[in-house]
């Protein structure tokens, strides 16, 4: 087993409140244990572009608290191509690294995967997405805040809700997951929630909104982006008919969710996980994701994490949804 000397860090494709506190957490662990890190901006495209720097302990100084990625990120097209993939190991090689550190979601885990079986060169992925939609850790990175961040703004929308006999639509994030809508729809008191995991029928979606209308001053109803009737706007024009004793409104979160400053929990989560990176990689371990299970850190091939899709939350969680909405 060759021991590595040199590792080349990087964030990719959506950002994620606790990015910075991870960055932070590899730099330093890496340092501590004499190895070099090389800050690779804008994921596969930086790589592609060469937008490489040498990273000390000073660089990651008062980011633990920061939202976004100081390393900046990018959805790169190119690093889907063997020439693409080609130039950027010509790239990191002529940089001296030798182990990669990934923290992204299903995207850069694909790009990471191929990459280092391609060239042969070691990498750790770390789970950093608010979709929460990766299979082998309990949690990633930026989803704890989000959810806040969208409890947040709930909370806000119930009182003028209330206020004026309401009925909103609120859309939040999560293109192929729900994981944000139905935890937000349950710690927000939502009185429905529509996820791409799961078909609601808009006439089974009405009927769960008429059993309890007449007696409720505010109706809320959480819609993911990626849900099966096209969205917020959609399922309100198509619902609003059936409520003229309520006036309509809808809200799109949009990207207010990715920013702001990580939790606790995230801050937590990613000190762990960037820690954990590095001392798989001194391990000689390679192509795996550091996660959270049970509150114990464990890692998974990444292999298994792509072929696997898990949806986060039991199913029982709608139910109780519906139940607790009456
Ligand atoms: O993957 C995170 C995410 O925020 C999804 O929830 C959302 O669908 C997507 O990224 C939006 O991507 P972009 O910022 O590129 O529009």
């Amino acid at each position: 087993m060759q021991k590595i000397k040199h590792i080349g860090l990087f964030t990719s494709g959506g950002d994620a409140p606790g990015m910075n506190a991870c960055i932070r957490a590899v730099v330093r662990t890496a340092l501590y244990n004499g190895l070099f890190v090389t800050g690779i901006h804008e994921g596969y495209q930086g790589m592609l572009d060469n937008k490489l720097e040498p990273m000390n302990s000073r660089s990651v100084s008062n980011i633990i608290q920061l939202g976004g990625t100081i390393l900046k990120t990018a959805r790169c097209k190119e690093f889907r191509t063997l020439e693409g993939r080609k130039r950027a190991y010509a790239n990191i090689m002529a940089a001296g690294i030798d182990a990669l550190v990934a923290i992204g979601g299903d995207g850069t885990f694909t790009g990471a995967e191929i990459f280092s079986r391609e060239f042969n060169i070691p990498v750790i992925g770390i789970p950093g997405t608010i979709d929460n939609d990766l299979y082998g850790t309990d949690f990633t990175l930026g989803f704890d805040t989000a959810a806040n961040t969208v409890i947040e703004a709930i909370d806000k929308i119930r009182d003028t809700a209330a206020a004026h006999d309401r009925l909103f639509f609120v859309e939040v994030m999560g293109r192929d997951s729900g994981c944000i809508a139905l935890n937000a729809g349950i710690a927000g008191g939502a009185e429905a929630i529509l996820l791409p995991e799961r078909s609601t029928a808009l006439e089974e979606l009405i009927k769960q909104l008429e059993n309890a209308s007449g007696k409720k001053t505010s109706t809320i109803v959480i819609v993911a982006e990626g849900e099966e009737n096209g969205g917020a706007y959609n399922v309100a024009k198509h619902v609003k008919d059936h409520f003229d004793f309520y006036d309509t409104k809808v809200t799109i979160l949009g990207h207010l969710q990715r920013g702001g400053a990580p939790s606790s929990f995230d801050r937590v989560l990613a000190s762990r996980l960037g820690f954990a990176a590095v001392n798989q990689l001194l391990e000689g371990n390679t192509r795996i994701m550091v996660g959270l299970r049970g509150n114990m850190i464990k890692t998974t091939s990444l292999e298994e994490s792509l072929n696997n899709k898990e949806f986060k939350l039991a199913d029982d969680m709608m139910t109780m949804c519906n139940i607790l909405s009456i």
